[in-house]
């Protein structure tokens, strides 16, 4: 199962850049999770160059959506809202159509006490549009600086959440396969 994880904060010392590493901590061989790699490279969305040339980063990025079994997305919350960096990177998927029917596991790690719940509650918004699967549960992670120690989650009970997120992405996937009749790795 290879599961693509992308993080919507580009900050250093991100708490959702945390939550990533923490899952990718959880996986095993033979399932692995990636974490694409800085979604700040991406060229603002433009649908003139979308149809003209797509840029080979964007391009790459797709057929690494595509390739993906399913989904982990972090999110920061700004502005009610989530990142748009995030928000950019879902409009270059639009067109490509690879996010379709894809399993999407949602996170949001907070200083905040409401722990990103407008985010992704946004986020939700946006991915169902896309026809994304999102998952009906979440993780909210609330005072999230108390609960991130050098770039990992250190909270035992936020950990027990978390893997049971990605209990519920397995289960998603293997829905997916059972219905394509491909075998689960
Ligand atoms: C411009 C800006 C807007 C923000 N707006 C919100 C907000 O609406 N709600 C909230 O809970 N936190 C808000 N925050 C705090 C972020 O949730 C916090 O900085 C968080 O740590 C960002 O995620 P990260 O640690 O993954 O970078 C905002 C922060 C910034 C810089």
């Amino acid at each position: 199962m290879k599961i693509l994880a992308l993080c919507g904060s580009l900050r250093s010392e991100s708490l959702n850049a945390a939550v990533l590493r923490s899952a990718a901590d959880l996986f095993v061989p033979p399932w692995e999770l990636t974490i694409e790699p800085d979604l700040g490279r991406l060229p603002f969305f433009n649908a003139d160059v979308e149809e003209t040339a797509l840029p080979e980063i964007v391009a790459e990025l797709r057929a690494r959506v595509g390739a993906s079994d399913g989904m982990l997305i972090a999110t920061p919350e700004y502005a009610h809202g989530t990142s748009g960096v995030l928000k950019n990177a879902l409009e270059w998927l639009v067109g490509g159509g690879e996010i379709a029917a894809k399993p999407v596991a949602l996170a949001s790690a907070s200083p905040a006490i409401t722990g990103g719940d407008r985010a992704r509650a946004w986020l939700t918004e946006t991915l169902t549009v896309m026809g994304a699967s999102v998952l009906p549960d979440s993780l909210r992670i609330p005072q999230a600086t108390r609960k991130v120690r050098d770039g990992h989650i250190t909270d035992e009970p936020t950990l027990k959440e978390l893997r049971e997120l990605l209990d519920d992405l397995a289960v998603a996937v293997a829905g997916i396969r059972e219905k394509e009749g491909t075998p689960t790795a």
